[in-house]
């Protein structure tokens, strides 16, 4: 464990350690090739695909506007696909030049948190390495260490491994500590369920598994309080700065659960689908202001320190929080 981690930058404090809703709020975005790419996405009004050029004003503006976190996806053509997301790791895609850039700009005043997932990056749709038909744990995470090390050259502030293998984050500390990154962050998803909510996602990175499902490492929707704690404790021992748990609204009784059982900040993924839902039961923005104030209350209530949320900007845009 590296206790300075989360004290490392301004920008890392007030994430952390205010217990603001404006500052808990971070903003998920998705980083595609090219050049004046601004492409919406249609189950998920609001938000866009975005190439770097066009990610890096919009963080701009969002910077502008008191939103300093901000979480980022790589979103890959097909033809860099392949079976084990080897694009993943190339300190060339458009994600490691927008992490570069960006903390380029604004140093310690932002934070970036980049995901770690292969689903993104094979052609398959899967988060893991496919053997005889199983997802392999350990071979994945070899893979995991590797993206998540190109993560960090780049200058993520937090590696933010939503994969859900086995024993990663203690391997990601490790060669985290061997290669002397000793202010690189590790936020791992440790209570992630095989949620229905995760759809609109999926379409925005184009990450749907091509046969079965998520259910051999997100946990099963019906397992009880002691599964998520032992998940939690578990990234919390093996040196996880932060601890997610994700869905948020379907989970709140979990998230308080977890809250109670660690020492770590945690963390909740307001995901697509809930926020999917809000958007079209609510096209009144005085109405949606009212709504997504409420959420983000439950959350803070259920022990969230930090709120990751499609509707963070226009929250902090319109001063709803
Ligand atoms: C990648 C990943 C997913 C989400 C975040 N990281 C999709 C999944 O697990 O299928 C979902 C986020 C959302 O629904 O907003 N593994």
């Amino acid at each position: 464990m590296r206790a300075r981690i989360n004290r490392w930058t301004p920008a890392r404090r007030n994430l952390v350690f205010d217990d603001d809703i404006r500052t808990s709020l971070v903003q998920p975005h998705f980083v595609v090739a090219g050049k004046d790419v601004d492409q919406p996405i249609p189950s998920m009004p609001g938000i866009n695909r975005q190439s770097v050029d066009v990610l890096l004003k919009t963080i701009d503006l969002d910077m502008k506007m008191g939103l300093f976190s901000h979480m980022l996806f790589l979103v890959l053509d097909a033809e860099k696909k392949d079976p084990t997301a080897s694009f993943a790791s190339n300190a060339n895609s458009p994600l490691h030049e927008a992490i570069r850039a960006l903390k380029k700009k604004y140093g310690g005043e932002i934070v970036i948190m980049t995901d770690l997932c292969l689903c993104t990056g094979t052609d398959h749709g899967h988060c893991g390495v496919i053997k005889r038909n199983n997802i392999e744990n350990d071979e994945t995470v070899e893979h995991l260490v590797k993206i998540g090390m190109s993560h960090a050259k780049a200058g993520s502030d937090y590696i933010s491994a939503s994969d859900m293998m086995d024993g990663r984050i203690e391997r990601l500390r490790g060669k985290l500590e061997e290669e002397g990154y000793h202010s690189t962050g590790l936020m791992s998803y440790s209570v992630k369920y095989a949620s229905s909510f995760y759809g609109p996602f999926r379409d925005a990175a184009e990450s749907s598994p091509e046969f079965g499902d998520r259910r051999s490492h997100q946990m099963d929707i019906r397992s009880g309080y002691s599964e998520a704690v032992m998940q939690a404790r578990n990234d919390q021992s093996e040196g996880a700065d932060i601890l997610m748990v994700k869905p948020g609204l379907p989970y709140l009784d979990v998230l308080r659960k977890v809250a109670d059982a660690v020492v770590r900040p945690v963390a909740v993924y307001n995901v697509s689908g809930e926020y999917s839902m809000v958007m079209e039961t609510n096209k009144n923005l005085l109405q949606r202001a009212l709504v997504v104030r409420e959420i983000f209350n439950s959350f803070k209530r259920a022990g969230a320190d930090i709120i990751v949320s499609y509707h963070a900007r226009e929250a902090i845009t319109e001063n709803w929080i």
